[in-house]
């Protein structure tokens, strides 16, 4: 068990706090907020608690560059409207100078800063030790709360943890906690239902889970590479004609493993990916050369019903479908609102399915979105995270 911010007495302290804000910014105006609510609790935690708060973060790819577009002033902003609380931004293009210094060392209990955007300055994704120890100069604890960049090993969220005392903030707490308990201890039956574009970016994932989960749903586009290598007509659907192998020896060792592997049995065709676009929804043996598959059809939804009804644990990573497109969105639309109908854990991570979720309308209703894209399919890969393992071990470890 990692040390937690429940660990440590913040009273008059400086809480160094990495938050993930790399958050959708349009025009200057922060489209989604999710990561910055998520983060609120642990920041209220550390001010009820007498800390003051240095909150520090990325936001983009800057490549070591300032960039008055990438920029975390508006996120201040944002942070402050949700907070209900002043949040002063501390811009320096270099993240820490002495100016920054002197700015923190003057916040009194209760206040809360953001430092300038991270990947400003090179040694953050270099994980370059002098800019790890300067940014350690600025608080007493370091709490990490970012589990949205727990995969990558930085600066801000590996390096600082060699400077200070860490802890995980409850955020990082809560991530950690359902996917253990989903991955080394879940409540059967099991079901892994994985979409997306390419069985090459979720090999690592499907791999991890054969050995876990009773039933595993493969759909999206990635499913038409294991129709193809069962040697049906796929027409101009994607496909990675050098996965065909691989997705034959999943289906094998499926079989061996006793897990039930559930492909589309019927999908949604269309010649073209535009709204508005003539679609039908086909037999297997029915897709025509110039079309694609962008949907599971109804026979397949009802068929992923019936094996979530039984569930008791769920991981959804992944669209079933071309969801931004109404014609193409039913399969992905209707399989989040039978996740919500079910009595089971559902945890939901990646990106897409996040938004797909929003979408149907059924978030609130599910037992855990993840805040993470490429760290939640790093935890169902059963990687550790180094922004994971560099927080310090409590003592019952
Ligand atoms: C994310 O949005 O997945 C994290 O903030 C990490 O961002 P990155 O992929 O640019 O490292």
């Amino acid at each position: 068990m990692k040390k937690t911010i429940r660990d440590y007495d913040f009273n008059g302290k400086t809480a160094l706090v990495r938050v993930d804000f790399n958050v959708p910014v349009k025009d200057g105006v922060v489209t989604g907020d999710d990561r910055i609510v998520k983060a609120l609790p642990t920041i209220n935690y550390l001010l009820d608690n007498g800390a003051k708060v240095v909150l520090m973060s990325h936001l983009g790819r800057p490549k070591g560059k300032y960039n008055k577009d990438m920029s975390l002033e508006v996120v201040a902003k944002k942070t402050s409207e949700l907070l209900g609380k002043d949040v002063k931004f501390i811009p320096s293009k270099e993240v820490v100078d002495d100016d920054v210094i002197k700015e923190v060392k003057s916040l009194k209990e209760g206040e809360v800063a953001l430092l300038e955007n991270l990947r400003f300055n090179p040694g953050e994704e270099k994980n370059d030790d002098d800019f790890a120890k300067k940014l350690s100069s600025l608080g007493d604890i370091f709490v990490n709360d970012a589990f949205g960049t727990a995969h990558r090993a930085h600066a801000s969220n590996v390096g600082v943890a060699k400077f200070l005392p860490s802890a995980a903030g409850l955020l990082i707490e809560k991530e950690i906690k359902y996917f253990d308990e989903a991955l080394e201890n879940p409540k059967r039956p099991f079901v892994a239902i994985l979409g997306g574009s390419k069985v090459s970016d979720k090999i690592g994932v499907i791999e991890n889970l054969l050995d876990k989960v009773d039933s595993l749903v493969i759909v999206g586009a990635m499913a038409n590479t294991f129709l193809k290598s069962k040697g049906l007509e796929v027409g101009k659907s994607l496909v990675e004609d050098d996965k065909l192998d691989l997705a034959r020896s999943i289906m094998v060792s499926a079989i061996d493993k006793s897990v039930e592997l559930i492909l589309p049995e019927d999908v949604v065709v269309a010649k073209k990916i535009v709204e508005g676009a003539d679609s039908r929804t086909v037999e297997l043996d029915d897709v025509d050369e110039d079309e694609m598959i962008l949907d599971i059809g109804p026979q397949t939804v009802e068929k992923i019903k019936d094996v979530l009804k039984g569930a008791n644990t769920v991981i959804l990573n992944g669209p079933c479908g071309v969801f931004e497109i109404e014609e193409f969105s039913c399969g992905t639309m209707e399989l989040a609102k039978a996740l919500a109908e079910i009595d089971a854990t559902v945890i939901v991570g990646g990106g897409d399915s996040v938004s797909a979720v929003e979408k149907a309308g059924v978030a609130e209703k599910l037992t855990h979105i993840s805040t993470g894209g490429g760290a939640s399919l790093e935890m169902l890969e059963g990687k550790i995270l180094p922004g994971i393992d560099a927080i310090e071990e409590g003592e019952n470890a």
